[in-house]
């Protein structure tokens, strides 16, 4: 963001006036709306998104059409929406500070996205990591290696790359997986300022996340909505409770000492209790005579501490939808002229004004 401060001493007319001109570098993150949240996108990726914005102009946006590629139910792919950016604003994300809006609601994306596929070469497709293993998957089951897979799963890296560079994007926080697309980005904005041999788009750069910490499920694995072991960020007081009972232990008896840091309880239990809460509980399991049945009460008492707020934020948000929509509004209205601006710098190097 340009950031204007006028110098504080403007009023002495015998001083010359001073502009300084702040840039924030820009962060910008999408979500793709598949799926209920669970508390492994709460800690993984969106209080770490959120936390960003301390430092840098974040920009934050639903990639609805990336979940056109997979859900084609419209009442779920609009329910779906809904329920993420209430979410992610029930979280805590301040539109006032933070940009955030639909990707649908840009057609400039879409016309980026037009613009770069000139410049992507069709061998850089074949390569992307989400489209092999679709082929990959067809092969293993013997099935014909295009079946199920769609133009809008094999273009992904492109209108992923639009997203990106239309909002002047310095930096990317994504996971592992998502790192080749960014490199695909890098690489189109490069071979474009090449070709016109000047800056027409940013180069955008990727920060890893090295996940925070893997938030295991409750079968121990790691929380995902692909092993349905996930406990539903927004899920209600009664079915929290339900799940955290079902979390598996292992067959201690309730005298023996345990170790907390072996048990998937007590690594839940840390993202929401303090320290000194963190210090008592850990004590109580390594003294003895504390059953999976108590740690699962703790665990459950300092869930519900944090989400319950969340929950209400959330309930409220999803009960007005059309004030959801306005804030939705109200951020892309203030994204297109940002969007603009990038498809007419593109347009007036390549010779299409
Ligand atoms: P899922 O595995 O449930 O399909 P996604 O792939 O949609 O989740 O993840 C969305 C974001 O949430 C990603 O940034 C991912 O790194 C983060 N995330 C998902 N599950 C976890 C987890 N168990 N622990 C930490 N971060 C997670
Ligand atoms: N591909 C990302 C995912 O699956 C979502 C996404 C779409 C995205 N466009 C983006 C992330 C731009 C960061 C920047 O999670």
């Amino acid at each position: 963001m340009e950031r204007e401060c006028q110098e504080a001493l403007l009023d002495t007319p015998s001083l010359p006036r001073y502009t300084f001109t702040i840039m924030k570098k820009i962060a910008l993150t999408g979500i793709k709306p598949t799926g209920e949240l669970h508390i492994g996108n709460y800690f993984g990726a969106i209080k770490p998104a959120l936390a960003l914005a301390e430092t840098y102009d974040a920009r934050c946006f639903i990639a609805d059409y990336h979940a056109l590629n997979q859900v084609k139910n419209a009442d779920q792919l609009r329910g779906s929406i809904a329920h993420v950016a209430a979410g992610w604003l029930a979280a805590g994300l301040d539109p006032e500070k933070i940009l955030f809006y639909r990707q649908s609601a840009i057609p400039e994306v879409f016309e980026l996205s037009t613009q770069l596929m000139a410049f992507t070469p069709k061998g850089m497709m074949n390569r992307a990591h989400a489209y092999k293993a679709a082929v990959q998957d067809n092969l293993e089951r013997g099935a014909d290696p295009d079946a199920g897979i769609n133009m809008g799963l094999f273009t992904y890296p492109v209108l992923m790359a639009a997203d990106i560079i239309l909002f002047d994007a310095d930096i990317v926080p994504v996971g592992k997986d998502q790192t080749q697309h960014i490199e695909m980005a890098q690489a189109l904005a490069q071979t474009v300022n090449h070709n016109y041999g000047a800056e027409v788009l940013k180069v955008p750069q990727a920060a890893v996340v090295e996940s925070v910490a893997v938030v295991p499920g409750l079968d121990g694995r790691k929380m995902s909505k692909s092993y349905g072991n996930t406990i539903p960020l927004f899920c209600g007081e009664k079915q929290l409770r339900s799940l955290i009972m079902r979390i598996v232990t292992n067959s201690q008896t309730v005298e023996e000492p345990k170790d907390p840091e072996k048990s998937q309880i007590f690594l839940l239990y840390k993202l929401f209790a303090s320290k000194d809460e963190q210090d008592a509980l850990a004590a109580r399991y390594r003294a003895g005579g504390m059953g999976w049945g108590d740690a699962k009460a703790e665990l459950f008492r300092a869930a519900n501490r944090v989400l319950a707020p969340l929950r209400e934020k959330y309930e409220h948000l999803m009960a007005d939808r059309p004030a959801l929509d306005a804030i939705l509004a109200r951020g892309a209205e203030r994204a297109r002229p940002i969007a603009a601006a990038t498809v007419r710098r593109f347009r007036a190097a390549a010779g299409i004004d």
